[in-house]
């Protein structure tokens, strides 16, 4: 499982910067990680991450989602180019783009994404001004496989970063992105070697299913020693 083509494939779905790409990137080339990066996809031709996935030799293509005359044709096209380059998990990064429930349902199991809160709360955009103005103490960040309703689906990983007194939506944003980068690499090769493991709604962890704290943040699953 840990070396060559055992490797679980891995497609990303990017819109932006790509920063989530990068630290899935760079966890990929540690030793004994179970996953690779063999395709990055960007609705946004323009993308700075499909630039960068590019300058890595990384396989990067651009589908314009303007180009297509339907959601469905879009979601079509992203599963056909998923399946000729034999992705065995979807992972979205930044992907701000709405997917249609005949794209998620054949994906079951198989695509994630990251949001930068805890959910079930504040879901969707603007989540961390919504946050702050609700007042809360701890925010942080959710690896979920994904399920029609947005934001939803069971929840693989989380981390919990403090709210500090004078954050604002952009500190603590850049708080949290920190957090997003070590969780979504840790969270994804656990679930790239069956660590994690969804039965139904029900998630299980095998091995790192206690949570633990690294500086100011907790983690859980905790994060392995890579
Ligand atoms: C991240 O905060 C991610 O949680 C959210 O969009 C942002 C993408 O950032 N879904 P990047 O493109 O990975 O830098």
């Amino acid at each position: 499982m840990t070396s060559g083509s055992s490797r679980k494939r891995i497609g990303v779905l990017i819109s932006g910067r790509g920063s989530n790409l990068v630290a899935l990137h760079e966890a990929a080339g540690g030793e004994n990680c179970p996953y690779e990066i063999v395709l990055v996809v960007s609705n946004r031709p323009e993308a700075p991450g499909l630039t960068w996935a590019k300058e890595q030799g990384i396989a990067a293509l651009a589908l314009d989602h303007k180009l297509f005359r339907s959601r469905e044709e879009f979601d079509d096209q992203i599963d056909r180019v998923m399946k000729a380059s034999k992705v065995d998990i979807i992972a979205c990064a930044g992907f701000m783009r709405l997917m249609t429930s005949g794209l998620i349902e054949r994906w079951h199991n198989r695509m994630i994404n990251i949001h930068p809160a805890l959910l079930p709360l504040f879901k969707g955009l603007d989540t961390h001004a919504r946050a702050l103005k609700a007042g809360v103490k701890v925010a942080g960040c959710s690896v979920h496989a994904i399920r029609p309703e947005m934001d939803e689906g069971p929840i693989l990983g989380q981390a919990v970063v403090r709210v500090l007194p004078n954050d604002t939506p952009g500190s603590l944003a850049a708080r949290v992105l920190k957090a997003e980068h070590k969780l979504y690499p840790e969270v994804l090769r656990l679930f790239a070697s069956d660590q994690i493991k969804i039965k139904g709604d029900r998630v299980s962890c095998i091995d790192g299913a206690t949570e633990a704290e690294d500086g100011d943040v907790m983690y859980s699953p905790a994060l392995g020693s890579h």
